[in-house]
């Protein structure tokens, strides 16, 4: 079989993030929902690119993640493809479009790896979600799992607290852990947890585990790009930390246009044709 690439990039895969584990090396991953700031997130060297559902918050505005419709994800998965030459590209699939109907999950699962060019898409839950994962394994599309602050289920939480703090929740999450290991998951993504049982988890599975808010004892990190940039200035949870502060820059910066503009001063003589 030919296999076309068109780079000499060797792209990042679920047996590239295998061997990182394996081997103690960190793996980085941050959110992209478009064309421009996947690319320059991947030209930066990152490991992983999550188009999170979270763009129903960062990009439309939303309050929660659960209106982003599954042609939206694909709109948004597609233009971050193709801004990708070596990050593996994971998909959220976006809620009610793979619970409680394996069919449908599957269905879903197909048409955001056919119509965006993702590698893995990924979902939220454990043992309620695995028949769902194991059709979407069976037509051999890789899941990344989501355990344990799982904005999907918002309501259900009603709070975005830290979760897994008591005992039976946190036994039920390393169980959870367990069973998307054992039915195939290449990865899993932990949110805001203790630390403590982060690490446990970490340690009992073979798979990958990416932390946002469980401490630094897993095997990598993961951060929506629009925060820790600073673009976003009102979600400052504790496990954030912001490495620049583009809602300043670019407010200054369209300021200054606009001075310019009003002043006269752009454009210029050397601005003009
Ligand atoms: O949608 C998202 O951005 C996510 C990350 C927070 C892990 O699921």
């Amino acid at each position: 079989m030919s296999v076309h690439q068109s780079s000499n990039i060797k792209r990042i895969t679920t047996h590239t993030l295998q061997e990182m584990k394996s081997r103690g090396e960190k793996i980085s991953m941050l959110t992209a929902y478009d064309f421009s700031m996947a690319a320059i997130v991947d030209g930066a060297g990152i490991d992983i690119i999550l188009v999170g559902d979270s763009a129903s918050n960062v990009m439309a505005g939303h309050e929660t993640t659960l209106p982003i419709t599954m042609d939206q994800m694909i709109y948004h998965a597609s233009s971050v493809v193709r801004g990708v030459k070596r990050a593996f590209v994971v998909v959220d699939i976006p809620f009610g479009s793979y619970q409680g109907n394996s069919s449908e999950a599957l269905r879903s699962a197909i048409r955001i790896m056919k119509e965006s060019g993702a590698h893995a898409v990924k979902v939220e839950g454990g043992s309620e979600i695995k028949e769902s994962i194991t059709r979407i394994l069976s037509a051999g599309v890789p899941v990344m799992g989501h355990l344990g602050l799982t904005p999907q289920s918002i309501y259900k939480f009603g709070t975005y607290t830290v979760r897994a703090k008591e005992e039976e929740e946190a036994n039920k999450l390393l169980e959870d852990a367990k069973i998307l290991e054992e039915t195939g998951c290449f990865a899993l993504v932990l949110e805001k947890i203790p630390a403590k049982l982060a690490k446990k988890v970490a340690e009992t599975v073979s798979i990958p585990v990416i932390g946002i808010g469980a401490g630094g004892d897993v095997d990598g990190q993961v951060l929506v790009v629009h925060d820790m940039l600073g673009i976003t200035q009102e979600f400052k949870p504790r496990f954030l930390r912001q490495y620049a502060d583009l809602q300043n820059i670019m407010t200054k910066a369209v300021q200054d246009y606009i001075s310019d503009v009003k002043s006269k001063d752009f454009p210029n003589e050397s601005e003009s044709y």
